[in-house]
């Protein structure tokens, strides 16, 4: 797909990986409609991108109500949609044992039901303009839980899963649907999770989601179905498949160790 003038939705789009995404399809040529709850950021970021006639529409994805609204606004102001960058989330970091109902609703409200009704929403007017991109960001861990955030990890599975079915389901209607796994990227997603914040035991900085968001712009110009940042995010997922037991003792030895070393 060609992006010069391309109608393009990305919600989380006040912080990180969202931000970043927006800046980059912008610069390819794209208008934007950045969407996510902190009117004042979405602001800020269109006054960052290049001139166009790019929207921004506040709003919660965990509101029922909200997706279909913002698909009705950006379709009534653009008059259509190419692509959705299916990208607002939420992380969680507790034991399984003690974290609260309210925790595991809030994750998979925003991670998998916000973005499946997002998805639902778009589809009407994509099949109606014959085609269009659908984007679901979800994450490295949602093919291999990490101890602590394994409920956030079980929405990125069910993103993964969502993926691959509208794959299936859309394809006669020419919608692309690309699963994109993002690994550690530097962003405030630490610092807002919900349980333990901004804990970042091993010292790890992870990629500039800068990188995350010019990634994204390739995997549309280039209809790729699933898309990796890093080639050490590529070889986790393979190794992961090829000997799932033997990455199941190393993370079982550093969760250990990492118990021990508090
Ligand atoms: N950072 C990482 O290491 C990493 C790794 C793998 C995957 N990911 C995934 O990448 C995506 C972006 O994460 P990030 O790292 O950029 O995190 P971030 O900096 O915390 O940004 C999260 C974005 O999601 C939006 N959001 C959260 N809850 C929302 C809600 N209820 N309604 C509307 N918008 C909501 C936030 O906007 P408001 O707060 O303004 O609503 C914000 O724009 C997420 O899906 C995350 O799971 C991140």
């Amino acid at each position: 797909m060609k992006l010069s003038q391309k109608v393009v939705i990305v919600t989380g789009a006040t912080a990180g990986i969202g931000w970043a995404t927006a800046v980059s399809f912008a610069q390819a040529g794209a208008i934007i409609v950045a969407s996510g709850r902190r009117q004042e950021r979405l602001n800020a970021l269109l006054a960052e991108l290049p001139a166009g006639r790019h929207l921004a529409i506040a709003g919660d994805i965990q509101d029922p109500t909200f997706p279909a609204a913002l698909v009705a606004q950006t379709v009534s102001a653009l008059g259509r949609i190419d692509v959705l960058v299916n990208n607002a989330g939420v992380g969680q970091q507790h034991p399984l044992a003690d974290i609260p109902r309210e925790a595991v609703e809030t994750v998979f409200n925003t991670n998998v039901l916000g973005l499946l009704q997002m998805a639902q929403a778009v589809i009407p007017p994509m099949r109606q303009q014959g085609g269009g991109h659908i984007v679901n960001v979800s994450s490295i861990v949602g093919q291999r839980p990490l101890p602590g955030g394994v409920v956030y990890a079980a929405s990125k599975t069910a993103v993964n899963f969502l993926s691959r079915g509208l794959r299936f389901e859309l394809k006669r209607d020419n919608i692309r649907v690309t699963t994109v796994y993002p690994g550690l990227t530097a962003t405030e997603f630490a610092d807002v999770r919900l349980g333990q914040q901004g804990v970042n035991r091993f010292g790890l900085r992870g990629v500039p989601a800068e990188r995350v968001g010019r990634a994204m712009v390739r995997a549309v110009e280039n209809g790729r179905s699933e898309c990796y940042i890093t080639w050490f995010d590529w070889l986790f997922s393979h190794l992961n498949r090829l000997f799932p037991r033997t990455l199941d003792t190393l993370l079982a030895q550093i969760a250990y160790w990492d118990n021990t070393t508090r």
